[in-house]
Parts: C-alpha cells; sequence; structure tokens
C-alpha cells in the first residue's frame, strides 16, 4: 500500500527520496514529497519515484523532507490526490497511510469554510491539524487523534519547526537511528537506510516529535511513553536487497527459493518447533489457517497435505471472509495467522476477533515486529528473507514449508505420529532445498512453455488433491503479472462447468504429482485436447498429451513446496515475454494495509 519515508538535516531531500524508492513496491500510483526550507516546498507526480525525482530541482534542500508513495484509496490516481497535502493556512504538510473512516463527517463538523483541493481522506487531518493549532503541533495531534477513526499512521511537519511528527494507530510507522544518531521515520521498517543500527517501534497508538537526533513518545493522551528499542541487523534491511543485473525482484527471489527454504527449515530447528507444550496443544479442537491471496493458499495446501496426519479438523479461511462469518472460535481453537509482510490489514482483523473470541493465535510471518506479532500471543518467522517482488514467491514456499512443519508438531504431540515418524518428516524436508536447485536448473524449458502461455486468451490450472491448491497458486501468480485471465479448478470439476470455456486459443496447465492421480489427469487432458485448447503439465509422469515439464519424485507432504516453482517461473517468463511490468503490476502493492 503507501509509503512514508521522512528524513531530517543536510541531504534530507535526497534521504527521502532514497527511502521512497525503497517503499515504492508497497505502493506506485503517484509520489510527492514535502521540503520544509524557508517555508514548506512540495513536489508531487504521477507514477513512479523516478518522475518525482525529475520534477526536483537540483538545488532544493530543507532541514526537514516527509514523502509518501501512493496506493490510490480514496480518490484516483492524480497529482491533485498525491500527497503530501498542506493546511489552509499553509502550516504543516502531512502525508498518511491507511483510511480516516470519519472523514466526511469530521469535514462537516470542523471544516466549514475550508476548501478541499482533492477527493481524499487524508487532506481532512491536514486542515484539522491546522484547525485545532494553538502554538504546540503535539498538542494539536492529540486533539486530532482523539477524534479520527479508522487506521492511520500519519506524519507532517510543521513550517516553523525542525521536526517531525508522527501519528499513528492500527497501521506501522517506526523510527530508525543510524550510527550518528542521525534520525529517520519510516512506514516500514526494512525501508529504513542500511547504516540504521537501531529502531523505535510502538505497539500502541502513539503520537511523537522526531528531530534530526532525538525522538519523544507519548501516548494517544499526551503522555510520555517509552517505545520498544530494537537492535537492526543486516537480515533485515532493505538497502543491500540483490536484484541480478538486468533482472527483477520477482526473479531474483524465485532464485533465492532454494537457500530461504533451507533457512525457514533451520530456523524450524532452532525454535525446537512450534513452542507450545504438548498439553497446550492436546486441548485445542479445531485449527484454523488464516490469510490472504498468496499466504491463503499456502494455508489451502498446508490443510490439504498434512490431512491425514491429524484427527482435529484443520480449516483453511481466507481472512476477510473469516470476518464476516460466524466460524465457531473458543478457546479450544488455535489459529495460525499467515502472512508475509504481517501488516495485512484483512488478517490482522481476523486475528483480532479469534483473540477476542478466545482462540489462542499464532502468527506466521516473515516480519518480525510486525502488526500482527504484537496481535498474536505467538509468532514464528518463516525466514524467507525480504520479499519485495509483489508477486510473492520464496515466501509461499517457506510459509508452506513451515505450516507443515507446525501441523506435524501438532500431530506427533496429539499422538497421530510417533517420534521416529516426525523425525523423518524433518529429515525429509531437508532435502528440500535440493530438489528446489533441481527444479531451478529447468528453466530454459519453462521459458519455451511460457512462450505457448503467453498467446493464450485465457489459462486454466487444474489439479486434484493437494496439486489443486498449486494450481490455485499458479494462476494467482500469472493473472497477477500477465494480466491474462484465468482461474483455477479442482480438475474434476473442469467437466461441471468450466469445460465451456475450454476452446481454441485457451491453455490448461495440469499440475500431477501424485503417481495414483495420472489416470484421472489424462482423462482431463484428453477432455481438454478434444476441445481444441493447448495442454501444459507439469508432472514426473509422462501424460498422453500436450507439453510436459517433468518434475523430480518428491514426498507428498512436500510435493507442493517445489511443484510451485515452475509455476512461479512459469508467470515470470510469460510477463517477460508480453513486457508486463513484473515488479510493479497494475493496480497492485505488496502490502495490503486497508481491508
Ligand atoms: O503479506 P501477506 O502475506 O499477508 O499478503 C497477502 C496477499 O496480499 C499476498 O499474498 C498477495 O496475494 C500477493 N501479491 C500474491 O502474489
Amino acid at each position: 500500500m503507501c509509503g512514508i519515508f521522512g528524513a531530517m538535516g543536510n541531504g534530507c531531500v535526497a534521504d527521502c527520496l532514497q527511502g521512497l524508492s525503497r517503499l515504492q513496491y508497497r505502493g506506485y500510483d503517484s509520489a510527492g514529497i514535502c521540503v520544509k526550507g524557508e517555508g514548506l516546498s512540495t513536489y508531487k507526480s504521477v507514477g513512479k519515484v523516478s518522475f518525482l525525482m525529475d520534477k526536483i530541482p537540483s538545488n532544493a534542500n530543507g532541514t526537514v523532507a516527509i514523502g509518501h508513495t501512493r496506493w490510490a484509496t480514496h480518490g484516483k490516481v492524480s497529482e491533485q490526490n498525491c500527497h503530501p497535502f498542506v493546511s489552509y493556512k499553509g502550516t504543516f504538510a502531512l502525508v498518511h497511510n491507511g483510511i480516516i473512516d470519519n472523514s466526511k463527517t469530521l469535514t462537516t463538523k470542523h471544516l466549514s469554510g475550508v476548501t478541499l483541493s482533492s477527493q481524499t481522506d487524508s487532506e481532512v487531518v491536514v486542515h484539522l491539524l491546522e484547525k485545532f493549532y494553538q502554538g504546540s503541533s503535539l498538542t494539536s495531534a492529540v486533539k486530532v487523534m482523539e477524534i479520527l477513526e479508522g487506521s492511520y499512521a500519519i506524519a507532517f511537519v510543521n513550517a516553523k519547526e525542525n521536526a517531525i511528527y508522527l501519528m499513528q494507530h492500527n497501521m506501522p510507522l517506526v523510527v530508525g537511528v543510524d550510527k550518528d544518531n542521525n534520525h529517520f521515520v519510516s512506514s516500514c521498517i526494512k525501508c529504513l537506510p542500511s547504516s540504521c543500527t537501531k529502531v523505535a517501534v510502538s505497539k500502541e497508538d502513539f503520537v511523537a516529535k522526531v528531530t534530526r537526533n532525538s525522538v519523544e513518545f507519548y501516548d494517544k493522551n499526551g503522555k510520555a511513553i517509552q517505545p520498544n528499542w530494537s537492535k537492526l541487523t543486516g537480515s533485515l534491511l532493505a538497502a543491500s536487497a540483490p536484484v541480478d543485473k538486468g533482472k527483477t525482484h520477482m526473479y531474483t527471489e524465485i532464485l533465492q527459493v532454494p537457500t530461504s527454504l533451507q533457512n525457514c527449515h533451520a530456523h524450524f530447528a532452532k525454535c525446537a518447533g512450534i513452542g507450545l507444550s504438548k498439553v497446550q496443544l492436546r486441548h485445542f479442537n479445531r485449527i484454523y489457517l488464516v490469510g490472504c491471496g498468496t499466504a491463503y493458499n499456502a494455508c489451502v495446501s498446508a490443510a490439504v497435505a498434512t490431512r491425514g496426519l491429524l484427527d482435529v479438523d484443520v480449516i483453511p479461511v481466507v481472512a476477510s471472509q473469516f470476518v464476516c462469518e460466524s466460524y465457531p472460535v473458543n478457546n479450544k481453537t488455535l489459529a495460525l495467522c499467515v502472512s508475509q509482510s504481517g501488516e495485512t490489514a484483512d488478517t490482522i482483523v481476523a486475528a483480532e476477533k479469534l483473540n477476542a473470541h478466545g482462540a489462542f493465535t499464532y502468527a506466521v510471518t516473515n516480519t518480525d515486529n510486525s502488526r500482527l506479532t504484537f496481535v498474536c500471543k505467538e509468532s514464528i518467522n518463516i525466514c524467507a528473507g525480504t520479499e519485495f517482488s509483489v508477486a510473492s514467491t520464496k515466501a509461499y514456499c517457506c510459509q508452506l514449508l513451515m505450516l507443515i512443519l507446525l501441523l506435524v508438531d501438532v500431530s506427533y504431540a496429539t499422538g497421530n505420529i510417533s517420534l521416529v515418524e516426525k523425525q523423518k518428516v524433518y529429515s525429509t524436508a531437508g532435502l528440500l532445498p535440493s530438489i528446489a536447485n533441481n527444479i531451478l536448473a529447468k528453466q530454459s524449458s519453462v521459458m519455451q512453455l511460457a512462450k505457448l502461455i503467453s498467446t493464450s486468451s485465457a489459462v486454466y490450472f487444474v489439479g486434484r488433491g493437494a496439486d489443486y491448491p498449486t494450481a490455485c497458486e499458479g494462476s494467482l501468480k500469472l493473472k497477477e503479472i500477465t494480466y491474462i485471465h484465468s482461474e483455477a479448478y479442482p480438475s474434476g470439476e473442469l467437466k461441471h462447468g468450466t469445460l465451456a470455456l475450454v476452446t481454441k486459443g485457451v491453455s490448461v496447465v495440469n499440475i500431477c504429482t501424485h503417481s495414483g492421480l495420472v489416470g484421472k489427469a489424462s482423462a482431463t487432458l484428453n477432455e481438454v485436447a478434444t476441445r481444441g485448447a493447448q495442454a501444459v503439465s507439469f508432472s514426473p509422469y509422462k501424460m498422453p498429451v500436450g507439453n510436459i515439464l517433468h518434475l523430480p519424485v518428491v514426498h507428498p507432504l512436500f510435493a507442493g513446496v517445489t511443484s510451485v516453482i515452475p509455476l512461479q517461473l512459469l508467470a515470470y517468463y510469460t510477463a517477460l515475454e508480453l513486457g508486463r511490468d513484473i515488479d510493479m503490476p497494475r493496480n497492485l502493492a505488496k502490502s495490503v494495509t486497508v481491508e
């Protein structure tokens, strides 16, 4: 979604623009910056941060700079709706992430006579700051927070002060400090400069005043509080994220899958498993796996793969659906809440609902100190390494691996498998990195298949049993970055309706990792070919028609962890063939921090 960055002192403009460049994977509709020099100067541009850079005079400088990358929620993509916004008397400039639910009511009640220049909810806040301002920016911020409803991370500057003020409610906003005690503001820990050695994070709502060399935190009533200070390690820092020359983040991240799986496996071992006692685990009679998008697909895949190992229900749920439906929850419910970013609003709200009904919430994320880890009672890191590409790849593989390992731990604790069986599963998981490497070695064949797929009018992904969630993930990846229409179906469902759409020009991608399902998969492919569609298979086994990429045979529990890799590559190479902007696909953003 949107991104906020703030820097102070000499060079603040360049620092802020660099921060925005790191943040733009989270939203890239438009970007803007406000520089406090003699007065407040704002610069805005539709599109990428590089367009904004082109608009800023080379001699622009000041003492404070705040900037924003936008993913539009209220109002179309335009310079008018681009942050920062300046208050009606020109005292304040502000950037905002999140949604102000009561912006219309507040405008009517407090801002009569003020002309709004944009269609955004965010602009209302800067005028409210001006309205309540009586000489103290902090007091004005506290007063405004009292009446705001919604979720927000806000940074604002006062034209008369060398400081950045922050307001946070249910959205991430952190202060990083480098070894020379320079302070930076960012809505994403991973986008702080690599020189930062520590970071201040607050689980609670707060207001803060940040100067070049200091920071003061206050609660929502204006009482001084202490934030949590954490050391920053290299693994958290984004600035050094490697992108192979001329390649995208997505491609780099697919190549990192083997290492990520290795780190994920090692971290699980280091944590000695799920970290809950046998007594606790035996108490649960229902397990929900909650997530959105790719994280949800990992939930489904893990639930299907471990189905025979548990005698309690393991139920994958789309987080946004969980919030609206009446799923049974009580203190015998374990909920594994899965989110790469740990910031996804739908998943966080679902976790809050689960907490409120007595469930034991357990975050499975790729981001320590993320909001989901604060909301959930326990958490574990999947250790995929920072993921920038909007299309999630290595995180999916690690989410799935981690979920399977956690559920196998539950299976052992509840007496469904023996210690020897559990250990065998763990050692089998250790083979996955080399299997992933073998699959990556087949890239050039996937590239050829992508050429075929790129000419399709629609692509249907099909699989049976544990291969169905893999099909879902393959389809999501393809539509996300190629814009080719794509859906996934359990293979058996094709003949119950969708076959009507399977004609010449359409491709059907078949995933079959189970020897026992080859007969049925072959029948599906024959039906498809008969209707003139192009068939492409990913399988260790011979298929009767169409092109095939041969996969290695993998233990059924983990087949989904590696069979998805060629589908990620297929999406990548198809998008490349079509000339798409792979790391910044249209209308999307990396972290979806609004419901
Ligand atoms: O950060 P999260 O894992 O919570 O994100 C959930 C989804 O928004 C995310 O997986 C999305 O579906 C990806 N863009 C898919 O590639």
